[in-house]
């Protein structure tokens, strides 16, 4: 099976660094193909080289989110879905591009672009029916948050001390989708208005499975192989000062 890899973008002064990084982690999966979502107006010239350079399998899209949905407050405000429209449309692309008769083998798994991979992550999603799940770190508060598997391996609930009653109380970085699914439910897309902090993941989820669909992976989820890191804001305060930096190099 393909792993079609969902990773939604946008320009700033760490973009080529965080995607250099995952392009890395991604050359190391066989039989991938990376879709690339840029929230920006058109496709930028720095993404279009990277991703031409890699060498890896993928699709470059782009969809700007329109500003009112868009730093309302804090940038942080976790009311406001980051990546929302760009992973939507990246469904879509999947939709019109596969049939849902065809016999092409996938899986979908939203990738952001600042989180930390292992391989084992990509081996253990392959094998996704329906939907997979698996622990992802530093989520929620916790070291880890995690789905709660019983002795025989079936999945009933969220180890998480946020809103544990959500339907699918996971981040984006714990699951991944068998493509026919996808192909097969044609309306599901993540949920753009009045979608409470957290509740994006269950918003597309619970178009697709319930409960007792779910596979967990991953030691019957007492590994993590995923980590929910984010990436610290540079500190550029010396910039536009003596004819600091030189523009016209990229970083
Ligand atoms: C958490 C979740 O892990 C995300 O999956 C979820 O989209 C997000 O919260 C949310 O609900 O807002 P967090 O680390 O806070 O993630 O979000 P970011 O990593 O800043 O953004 C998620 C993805 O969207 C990244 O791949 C990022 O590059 C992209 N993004 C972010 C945009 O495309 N446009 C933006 O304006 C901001
Ligand atoms: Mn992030």
């Amino acid at each position: 099976a393909t792993i079609h890899i969902i990773t939604p973008t946008y320009s700033r002064p760490v973009q080529k660094a965080e995607l250099t990084r995952l392009a890395n982690t991604f050359l190391h999966v066989p039989n991938l193909h990376w879709i690339l979502v840029e929230d920006a107006q058109r496709r930028t010239p720095l993404v279009t080289r990277l991703l031409r350079e890699t060498g890896l399998n993928y699709t470059h899209l782009n969809v700007e989110t329109p500003k009112n949905y868009k730093l309302r407050g804090d940038t942080r405000d976790p009311r406001i879905p980051r990546g929302t429209m760009q992973r939507n449309l990246a469904l879509r692309w999947l939709r019109e591009t596969f049939n849902a008769n065809s016999s092409q083998a996938g899986i979908v798994y939203f990738a952001d672009d600042d989180n930390s991979y292992s391989l084992e992550l990509f081996e253990e999603m392959r094998s996704t029916r329906k939907v997979s799940v698996w622990p992802v770190a530093f989520v929620g508060g916790l070291r880890y948050e995690s789905p709660k598997v019983n002795a025989a391996g079936k999945v009933y609930g969220w180890k998480t001390v946020f809103d544990p009653h959500r339907p699918f109380a996971i981040d984006m970085a714990g699951f991944a989708i068998n493509l026919r699914l996808i192909l097969f439910k044609p309306q599901a897309y993540f949920k753009l208005r009045g979608v409470k902090g957290g509740y994006q993941e269950s918003s597309l989820l619970r178009e697709l499975v319930t409960l007792n669909d779910l596979e967990p992976k991953a030691a019957n989820c007492t590994k993590i192989l995923v980590w929910h890191t984010r990436t610290e804001k540079p500190v550029l305060v010396n910039e536009g000062k003596k004819g600091f930096t030189d523009p016209n190099v990229e970083i």
